[in-house]
């Protein structure tokens, strides 16, 4: 049985494979549980913080949820309240809460944030996305293709666009379960190197492979999974114009679905521009897993937080 009480999840490459693999293990333990209505209060008592430099849906409410049905308390700080940064450091905030609190969960800005807050924190810090990974979101997304296929090894999955934090992320889990993992970017947005050659590094012990790629028509050959996301992330407003010309060609549609395997699914972590990134009909189309994806974040977020609670 892995032990991360106590532990800080700021990457993916914070969990080892046998980490990974238990987390979306337990996940899925947790869903079938929930669906017979069974609960385990296991952090009864137990308060979790939460610290939100940017909106969200799906990652305030799984947290929030989770706390919820494991009969915990969660505490929303959002951008007013704190002020991370401005109104006091990130070391001060870290020492601070976590005297009150057993666990914490941040959303930011700059990655450096949360590694910060992790650093100072006596509670784990679990990343609930920064500009350079956004590895809640893959934990779920790892669940979702779970159920659909059974398991990882092997598979293509391809992802499409900006080489963000989803898909840093995703690379990241991609390499430690042995997928084949495509990332199909215009110039000059393709995902960083360090995650490149960590991704190698990771690879030589799990027989995945790893290919990053301008070319969108073999990314999508024979892909079981196609994933996509916005174009511009949160704190690229600006660019929005810009990245619509840019981003244009890489767009996810039917046609690029038939270059896929005819069982391949379609995953977007939301929220999506549709007629951007992907058209409606991919996106709400017989083989889009994207709501299944969304309620799975409530899953994982649940194990990652038995998981590392103390
Ligand atoms: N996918 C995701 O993180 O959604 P939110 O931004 O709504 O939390
Ligand atoms: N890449 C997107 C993901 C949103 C969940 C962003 O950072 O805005």
């Amino acid at each position: 049985m892995i032990d991360l009480k106590g532990k800080s999840i700021v990457s993916i490459d914070d969990l080892n494979t046998e980490e990974l693999t238990q987390l979306i293990d337990t996940s899925l333990r947790l869903k079938d549980e929930l669906y017979v209505g069974e609960f385990h209060e296991v952090l009864r008592g137990k308060t979790l913080g939460m610290i939100f430099e940017k909106p969200s849906l799906r990652t305030r409410v799984a947290f929030e949820t989770a706390m919820t049905q494991l009969g915990g308390h969660a505490i929303y700080l959002g951008p007013n309240d704190i002020k991370l940064g401005k109104r006091e450091t990130t070391e001060d905030i870290a020492k601070v809460l976590s005297s009150m609190v057993n666990v914490i969960m941040a959303r930011v800005f700059a990655h450096k944030t949360v590694e910060d807050l992790a650093r100072y924190s006596k509670v784990p810090v679990i990343n609930a996305l920064s500009d350079f990974e956004h590895p809640t979101q893959i934990i779920g997304d790892m669940l979702t293709i779970k159920e659909k296929f059974g398991g990882f090894r092997g598979l293509k999955l391809t992802f499409v666009g900006d080489g963000n934090n989803v898909a840093h992320s995703l690379m990241l889990a991609g390499a430690k379960l042995g997928m084949h993992v495509v990332v199909a970017s215009p110039k000059g947005y393709e995902p960083s190197t360090k995650i490149v050659k960590r991704c190698d590094e990771i690879s030589k012990t799990t027989s995945a492979t790893l290919e990053v790629t301008n070319d969108l028509e073999s990314a999508a050959s024979g892909a079981d999974v196609i994933y996509t996301d916005v174009w511009a992330s949160m704190g690229q407003e600006s660019e929005i114009e810009e990245r619509k010309r840019i981003f244009a060609p890489y767009q996810v549609n039917s046609k690029v679905m038939s270059l896929a395997k005819p069982t391949a699914i379609f995953l977007h972590c939301l929220p999506a521009h549709y007629g951007d990134e992907v058209t409606e009909e991919v996106g709400h189309g017989p083989q889009s897993a994207i709501f299944q994806e969304a309620e799975n974040r409530l899953h994982s977020i649940k194990a990652m937080l038995v998981h590392t609670t103390r």
